[in-house]
């Protein structure tokens, strides 16, 4: 966990009445360059020794703190992209992503030529709910054949079922703040250095 991060989301991080937590003012929609800066460090230390190729993430909130991890790292970030772009005339691997949130599927897409059975891959995003999204990114990178050594997050939902996903899928899941709860109009964090 993060020290820096659970402090902020006590701070600035507010509580919709769903069991969503807002933190607009930092993470995704103004950003704190700092924090920022400072997760991606914290991800490069953790995975330092892996052998990591590609960050990948999806847009677009996971962009952030995933170019962060990637410079860290010195290597390249790719952001899956939710809708097709004019200039994405290339083969592509694309994966469907149920959003339980939204109640919307969307097909999530990177180019083909991007990630081969070579790459060894770092997943980063801002939020672990239900793991829809890290699950497409997966299947993504599976589509490539290459091999996805670590799923990053910065707020895991603990509540809900992502992690618990991931790890049947024998995923490697590191959060830097795990909430438990956000019952009652509090934030509360799981226990522990997990
Ligand atoms: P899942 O991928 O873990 O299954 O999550 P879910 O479908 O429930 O989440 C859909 C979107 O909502 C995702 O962003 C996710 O990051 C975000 N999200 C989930 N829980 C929270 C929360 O408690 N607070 C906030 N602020 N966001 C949450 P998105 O809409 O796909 O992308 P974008 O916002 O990055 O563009
Ligand atoms: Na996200
Ligand atoms: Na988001």
């Amino acid at each position: 966990m993060m020290q820096a991060l659970m402090e902020r989301i006590m701070q600035d991080g507010n509580i919709l009445n769903d069991g969503v937590l807002k933190v607009d003012s930092f993470v995704t929609h103004q950003v704190d360059p700092d924090l920022m800066a400072a997760i991606g460090q914290r991800f490069a230390e953790v995975f330092k020794e892996y052998g990591i190729t590609k960050v990948v993430t999806i847009e677009s909130s996971g962009i952030v703190p995933a170019i962060y991890t990637a410079q860290a790292l010195q290597v390249p970030m790719i952001f899956a992209r939710k809708s097709k772009s004019l200039t994405m005339n290339e083969e592509l691997l694309t994966a469907s992503v149920y959003s339980f949130t939204k109640q919307v599927t969307s097909t999530v897409s990177i180019s083909r030529k991007f990630l081969s059975k070579e790459d060894k891959v770092l997943i980063i995003d801002d939020f672990l709910a239900n793991g829809q999204a890290a699950k497409g990114l997966v299947e993504l990178c599976q589509q490539a054949e290459a091999k996805v050594l670590g799923i990053g997050i910065l707020i895991e939902k603990s509540f809900q079922n992502g992690r618990q996903l991931l790890e049947e899928m024998q995923l490697k899941v590191v959060s830097l703040a795990r909430i438990s709860s956000l019952a009652d109009g509090k934030i509360q964090f799981l226990e522990g250095d997990a």
